[in-house]
């Protein structure tokens, strides 16, 4: 019979215990202990689970109990210096999102990774969600055509973080979800924010990411919003999708509708736009704690030495996007334009950040 992969989580605030839960919960797992720097999380824990080991210490957490693997769920701050630590001893590591706080870290961590032969993986939990594999599905089958731009908002009256903005605490989940629609890396970023609240840690932020052949995606991120609105408009040329995560059962509405220009005409009497309204449907989707699929997923790449669906390589990716966005932030919303890679702007070989251009050099060109 295989052995059971032993796990152990690292920071027990709000998400990590949802982890502990869904680890505990599968069968080829035995989550062994949890380390917080905080004594009443750890009492909190010890009281939702008795027979899980809670420990400050974290060093003997990573080298005396025999984990082979270990969860990162603290403050992205603290994500490249333990993800670190755990990969050097030995553990597969699997770390939630966004990977780190720059892009030289998350290299470094692949880097480690690769070295020891280690399973390294991202929570980029929506990508294991029903809703967005169904969104796929659609995509790829051709239902709605070319997708033509991507409109996403999450916004709500938000727990304001300290060590990171809006867009590093939300976008990271609307951004995986369009590279992993679109199957590209952007050529450009832009964004724009407001810092209301916080002095320096933008509350709001609009962000833009552009693609080849004219296709862009907008990114709306508020702490400071009375309504929650965790929506996503996929604009395709025969159809379109509404994504509303929010909803029990109908996430999902496929609307046939589109408007097309006559290629060809005349005069202008003959000029007419052809709008085309059909029906509208609501795939079932099958409901999931998306978590649970994620937590599986790491286990299973462990067992099997697989690559994980969000590795290393998929952080990297979204943390240059998350830069590039703090860069145009401070270049009032200027555009961040990415290299090229040999093979060009695949998601897995991003572009490195080229330059800021400055608006005045946008416009002229
Ligand atoms: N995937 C998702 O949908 C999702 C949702 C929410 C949060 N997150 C991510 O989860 C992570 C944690 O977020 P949170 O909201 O739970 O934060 P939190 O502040 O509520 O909890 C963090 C916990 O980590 C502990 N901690 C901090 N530094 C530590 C260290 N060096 N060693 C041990 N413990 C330490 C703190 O005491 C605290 O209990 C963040 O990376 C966040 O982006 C992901």
């Amino acid at each position: 019979m295989r052995q059971p992969i032993s796990v152990g989580v690292v920071g027990c605030g709000y998400w990590g215990p949802l982890l502990v839960r869904n680890f505990r919960g599968l069968p080829n797992c035995i989550l062994k202990a949890v380390c917080d720097a905080s004594e009443a999380r750890l009492k909190h824990l010890s009281g939702l689970y008795p027979d899980v080991a809670g420990l400050t210490d974290h060093e003997h957490f990573l080298n005396g109990l025999a984990l082979d693997a270990v969860v990162i769920a603290t403050p992205v701050k603290d994500h490249y210096s333990l993800a670190k630590a755990s990969l050097l001893a030995g553990k597969h590591t699997f770390i939630e999102k966004p990977m780190a706080s720059s892009s030289a870290q998350c290299e470094e961590l692949i880097a480690i990774a690769e070295r020891n032969d280690l399973i390294l993986m991202i929570d980029h939990t929506f990508l294991y969600s029903s809703p967005v594999r169904k969104i796929v599905e659609i995509v790829e089958a051709g239902d709605i055509g070319d997708i033509r731009y991507i409109n996403s908002r999450r916004l709500n009256l938000g727990l304001f973080q300290k060590d990171i903005n809006v867009a590093w605490d939300l976008a990271p989940h609307d951004i995986s979800i369009i590279l992993h629609i679109l199957g590209e890396f952007p050529i450009a970023v832009n964004c724009q924010g407001n810092a209301h609240v916080t002095p320096h840690i933008e509350d709001v932020t609009n962000m833009s990411l552009t693609f080849r052949q004219k296709r862009f995606a907008t990114i709306q991120s508020s702490w400071l919003e009375p309504r929650k609105i965790r929506e996503m408009t996929i604009v395709g040329t025969r159809r379109m999708i509404v994504y509303d995560d929010l909803q029990t059962h109908e996430k999902i509405r496929v609307y046939d509708v589109r408007v097309e220009r006559p290629p060809h005409y005349d005069t202008f009497a003959e000029f007419q736009y052809s709008y085309h309204y059909g029906d509208s449907y609501i795939p079932y989707i099958q409901q999931e704690e998306p978590l649970k699929t994620v937590c599986q997923h790491f286990i299973d790449c462990i067992e099997k030495g697989a690559q994980p669906v969000t590795g290393g390589r998929e952080g990297l990716e979204l943390v240059r996007i998350l830069e590039a966005a703090t860069a145009s932030l401070k270049a009032n919303g200027a555009p961040v334009i990415f290299s090229r890679s040999a093979e060009g702007d695949s998601v897995s070989e991003p572009g490195k950040v080229l330059r800021v251009v400055h608006a005045a050099d946008a416009a002229g060109g």
